[in-house]
């Protein structure tokens, strides 16, 4: 799932994804805020509680891994590389949930160029961008993966 673009390679395709994946957000957010209303049976205040760690995997990281993780969101087909399935990292690691490389990853910021990963979103540029300071995008890193930790096959 690794590998290795020549420089410059697989931005421009980035660039024509994004409103899709902008409108697939949008998507998943409104059924988050759907299935949010269902559970709690109340439509006000609870729009107010921070999303639950997978939430936060709904709404950022479903539409090309999947809601359950596996890999089959509904952007996947339009990826060059085929999202990773989130479940089976702690198996491919010999049974030990790799945290450290999963925050990485998702951060991406610190991946060095050749070894980035070409199709995954630089999240920790994008939530900075969205106006999260250091510690709320290291807090968000932390939740998601300790998500991705807990729904290992
Ligand atoms: C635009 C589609 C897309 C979105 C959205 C996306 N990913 Fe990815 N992700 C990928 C692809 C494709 C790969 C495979 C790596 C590559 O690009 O070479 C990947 C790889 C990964 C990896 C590396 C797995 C490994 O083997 O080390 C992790 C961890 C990951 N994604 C987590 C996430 C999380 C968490 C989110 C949400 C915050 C997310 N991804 C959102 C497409 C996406």
């Amino acid at each position: 799932m690794m590998s290795c673009p020549s420089p410059g390679r697989g931005y421009p395709s980035r660039r024509n994804l994004l409103p899709g994946i902008a409108a697939a957000l949008a998507l998943f957010t409104l059924l988050g805020c759907t299935e949010r209303e269902n559970r709690s049976g109340e439509t006000t205040s609870d729009t107010n509680l921070k999303p639950t760690p997978r939430e936060l995997f709904v709404e950022n990281c479903a539409t090309c891994h999947g809601v359950d993780g596996s890999g089959n969101g509904p952007l996947a087909a339009e990826l060059r590389v085929t999202p990773v399935n989130l479940r089976l990292l702690k198996q491919a690691n010999s049974g030990q949930f790799p945290t450290l490389k999963v925050q990485r990853s998702i951060d991406g910021r610190g991946m060095p160029k050749a070894h980035g990963l070409p199709e995954m979103p630089v999240w920790g540029r994008h939530w900075i961008r969205e106006g999260l300071t250091e510690a709320e995008v290291t807090a968000r890193t932390v939740l998601i993966a300790s998500y991705i930790a807990s729904i290992q096959d």
